[in-house]
């Protein structure tokens, strides 16, 4: 029998991920949800998850130290990983937005102060426009910086808009939609073909159903 290790993203995206993990057929139980446990194996025994931060979710699953992972696109279009990504899933859907307390602020002169945790993602978008930038790198709670005069906008994932407005900031600029992502080791989709190819199946069935709502 060959074992799949699955990365996942802990945070916004795993209660969604375990339910559609469950739905593709594999065996969690509760109590091992329960716990505090890093690393858990389905009742199969076919799976092993590891719950690791999103951004060290492509990390692990780069090195194949985990065959497959579940990440949002956010993440891979920040770090630009050399994984497979066989499938856009059902879950985590969102959007990467510019922001700010007024919708005139791009358009300014002078050096623009933008606050996020997606320099990469922020320096191209802005870069692309020919617009000078002074990155603000921080890792949460990004939508203080404009508010507390730290930053003229930030870039920063929307998914319910409600962290925005009750920070009075308002979306200037969509970047790029995002939803979770399956990512692939390029060995283990070689080696473990079996076993990672049913994986795809199941989990793929299991987001259609999910977006039909059955
Ligand atoms: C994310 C994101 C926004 C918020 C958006 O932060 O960075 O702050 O969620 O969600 P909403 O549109 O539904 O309000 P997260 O909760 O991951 O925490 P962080 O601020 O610590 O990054």
């Amino acid at each position: 029998m060959t074992k799949l290790t699955l990365a996942i993203s802990k945070g916004r995206l795993q209660a969604d991920a375990l339910g559609l993990l469950r739905q593709a057929g594999l065996r969690l139980s509760n109590d091992s949800l329960s716990t505090r446990r890093l690393a858990i194996e389905d009742e199969s025994g076919c799976y092993r998850l590891i719950f690791v931060k999103p951004a060290d979710v492509p990390v692990y699953v780069e090195h194949g130290v985990a065959d497959c992972g579940i990440v949002g696109r956010d993440v891979l279009l920040e770090s630009e990983p050399d994984l497979l990504q066989p499938l856009a899933l059902d879950i985590g859907a969102c959007r990467i937005v510019v922001a700010a307390k007024s919708e005139a602020i791009c358009n300014q002169f002078g050096m623009l102060r933008v606050a996020t945790k997606y320099p990469g993602i922020a320096a191209k978008h802005f870069g692309a426009r020919g617009i000078a930038v002074d990155l603000i790198e921080l890792s949460g709670s990004v939508e203080l910086a404009p508010v507390l005069g730290l930053a003229d906008c930030i870039v920063d994932l929307v998914e319910t808009g409600r962290t925005l407005k009750e920070n009075g900031l308002s979306i200037v600029e969509v970047i790029a939609p995002s939803s979770a992502r399956l990512v692939v080791n390029r060995a283990s989709y070689q080696l473990k073909a079996e076993a990672v190819g049913q994986f795809i199946r199941s989990l793929d069935q299991a987001s259609q159903r999910r977006a039909n709502g059955d």
